[in-house]
């Protein structure tokens, strides 16, 4: 073949076309800059524009809202299994499994074509905050907490979790929170999604395995090991010495550095701020001074920003939120976007299957296993 060209990482590869976000000039989804979006629109708003393509109105919102409410349920069969799963089986695996066995129990799981996706997206959206609570609240031998249709998809998640109704200013950071992780065009879980859409598979394949790639600490898992940094430094006076030592050590930093961000990630600016208001609130800037001093040496040492991952993790910490749910709660709000991509790419489908550059041995000939001694 000529004119072959390698990008280890496929980094720079423009892989194929969407309309459903840009990071160009800021990131926007369906031409909306995320800033407008976190400043002012509902998680369930984002979801129906990733979804449709449009902004909602007041009756279409309406309408949304109360099918997510009816299709919160989760068959029985799936809660039972749930509740099977050996308890140090890891909270994003636990949510995989869950996902892939919703599957069975869906009547348009085999159905193809926009409408059904949009269904069975949807379903998958008002099933997964049932998924989360339910691994979470199980494994800690507590009672499941009923969905409630009146609040708010971020009051009734954080609800579901905790047990107890948030106030306004944790669902809001909640709500951002889900806004700003919910789609970003070809990362690895979006275009595991695509690839799978490619062959003719189903949606509830394409979120399943877009769920195993997520996991990954180079990817979602990356806002629970950055909670576990931040407890091992401890106090704001070890920041300092902790994080030198590690890069002395030459380890990755979770939270810091981006493929495609590399002077900065605009989602992270709109978390950091509602981590110092949650941090006002409860009157202990400890973890912002330990986060702060982190930040500063890795910037000036390394000139590495942080991602999203950085401030979320701080972020669900002062929610009052165990770090097993943290990606998890990526996936309630990613699944959106990753569905969106489902849609596009079975809308105007060819098979995804690049080539690979061969580094093996050369050509020889084979031996029978008998004159191999
Ligand atoms: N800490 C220390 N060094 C780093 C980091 C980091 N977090 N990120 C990149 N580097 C260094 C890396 O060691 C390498 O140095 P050298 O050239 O000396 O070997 C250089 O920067 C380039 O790294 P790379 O891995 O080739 O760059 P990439 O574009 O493939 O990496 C990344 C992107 C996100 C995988 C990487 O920055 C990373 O591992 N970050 C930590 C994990 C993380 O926070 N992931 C969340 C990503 S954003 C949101 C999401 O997807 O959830």
């Amino acid at each position: 073949m000529s004119g072959e060209q390698y990008f280890p990482g496929l980094e720079g590869v423009i892989a194929g076309e969407t309309a459903v976000s840009t990071i160009e000039g800021g990131l926007r989804y369906r031409g909306y800059a995320i800033e407008e979006l976190a400043a002012d629109a509902s998680f369930l708003e984002v979801a129906y524009l990733l979804l449709y393509g449009e902004l909602p109105t007041q009756e279409q919102i309406a309408d949304f809202q109360t099918i997510l409410a009816d299709s919160a349920e989760v068959p029985q069969p799936v809660l039972d299994l749930i509740a099977e799963i050996p308890l140090h089986v890891s909270a994003m695996d636990a949510l995989r499994t869950g996902i892939s066995a919703v599957a069975h129990f869906d009547h348009q799981v085999d159905e193809d074509g926009t409408e059904a996706n949009i269904s069975k997206a949807r379903r998958l959206l008002g099933q997964i905050p049932v998924l989360i609570a339910a691994r979470h609240r199980l494994s800690q031998g507590l009672d499941l907490v009923a969905p409630d249709p009146e609040l708010s998809f971020s009051g009734n998640l954080l609800q579901m979790i905790t047990g107890e109704p948030p106030s306004e200013l944790h669902e809001r950071a909640m709500e951002v929170s889900l806004i700003l992780y919910a789609e970003h065009e070809f990362n690895a879980s979006t275009f595991t999604a695509r690839v799978v859409t490619s062959t003719g598979s189903d949606l509830h394949s394409a979120i399943t395995a877009a769920v195993g790639a997520l996991k990954g600490p180079l990817h979602g898992g990356a806002n629970e090991r950055v909670m576990e940094v931040l407890e091992e430094v401890g106090a704001p006076a070890h920041a300092d010495k902790w994080v030198h030592n590690a890069l002395k050590q030459k380890r990755r930093i979770m939270g810091f550095g981006h493929r495609v961000y590399k002077d900065g990630d605009p989602r992270a600016e709109v978390l950091a701020d509602y981590c110092k208001q949650l941090a006002g609130e409860r009157g202990n800037f400890d973890l912002e001074e330990i986060a702060d001093t982190i930040e500063h040496v890795v910037r000036t040492e390394k000139k590495l920003p942080p991602n999203l991952d950085w401030p979320s993790a701080r972020l669900y910490h002062y929610l009052g939120l165990d770090i097993p749910v943290y990606t998890p709660l990526f996936v309630a709000s990613r699944v959106t976007g990753w569905a969106a991509h489902v849609i596009e790419q079975a809308e105007n489908n060819r098979l995804i299957r690049p080539r690979s550059k061969y580094t093996g041995p050369e050509p020889r000939p084979f031996a029978p296993l008998a004159k191999r001694g």
